[in-house]
């Protein structure tokens, strides 16, 4: 079974998260990620003006933009999103919107979806943004898949993750490693889609 793990990312720190997510999709066996990006909607002038946003778009250069029938074959789909004012990012909403096709025909329904996010505080707004991108996957008619507190990284974090998902918190300079916390919880995402989105294949 095919786990979509789909983000967007400008200086990388939610691409190293879907990294991370796949590692714990590609720990179920009968389970494989598959990694896809959105296009970008910040002019190429601007990107080509920041050293920083050079870095995160070179970093990302070999993965492929999403196809609806990436979303169509996926038994489960994992979305990532940088905060933007406590918020889904524009990239990957506008992807989001281009799945009227799929929504009209019901291709999604009852497939789990998760989501992860980077921010640059603390409390910058991981929730709301986790929490605010779970109405359109709801009205896809996906099953919102969280991080249960058995995932003990839950109770220990200092930076990013929560039970509504993984979270990473880059720091003002969006330079902040993922540390371990953060790391296990964004794997314990990408298991726990594949086995959820496995067993409702078997149903
Ligand atoms: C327009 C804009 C809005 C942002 N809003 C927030 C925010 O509400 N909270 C926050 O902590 N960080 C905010 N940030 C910082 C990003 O969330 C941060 O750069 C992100 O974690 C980087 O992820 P990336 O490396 O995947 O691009 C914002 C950044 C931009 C450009």
């Amino acid at each position: 079974m095919k786990v979509l793990v789909i983000y967007y990312s400008t200086y990388g720190n939610t691409y190293k998260m879907a990294k991370l997510v796949a590692e714990g999709v590609r720990e179920v066996k009968e389970a494989e990620p598959v990694i896809r990006t959105v296009p970008e909607l910040i002019p190429q002038s601007v990107i080509e003006s920041r050293e920083d946003m050079k870095a995160g778009r070179d970093m990302q250069k070999d993965i492929p933009l999403v196809t609806l029938d990436d979303f169509k074959e996926a038994g489960a789909i994992a979305f990532g999103t940088p905060t933007r004012f406590g918020n889904v990012s524009s990239q990957l909403k506008n992807q989001i919107d281009q799945l009227s096709s799929l929504w009209l025909a019901g291709e999604l329904e009852s497939k789990p979806a998760g989501v992860f996010t980077s921010t640059a505080s603390l409390h910058g707004g991981q929730e709301t943004t986790i929490l605010t991108l779970a109405a359109p996957l709801l009205h896809l008619g996906m099953i919102i898949v969280g991080v249960p507190y058995s995932v003990k990284e839950l109770f220990s974090t200092q930076s990013g993750g929560s039970p509504y998902g993984p979270g990473h918190v880059a720091g003002q300079d969006n330079k902040r490693e993922i540390d371990q916390q953060e790391a296990v919880i964004c794997r314990s995402l990408g298991r726990r889609l594949a086995e959820i989105g496995l067993l409702l294949q078997r149903k």
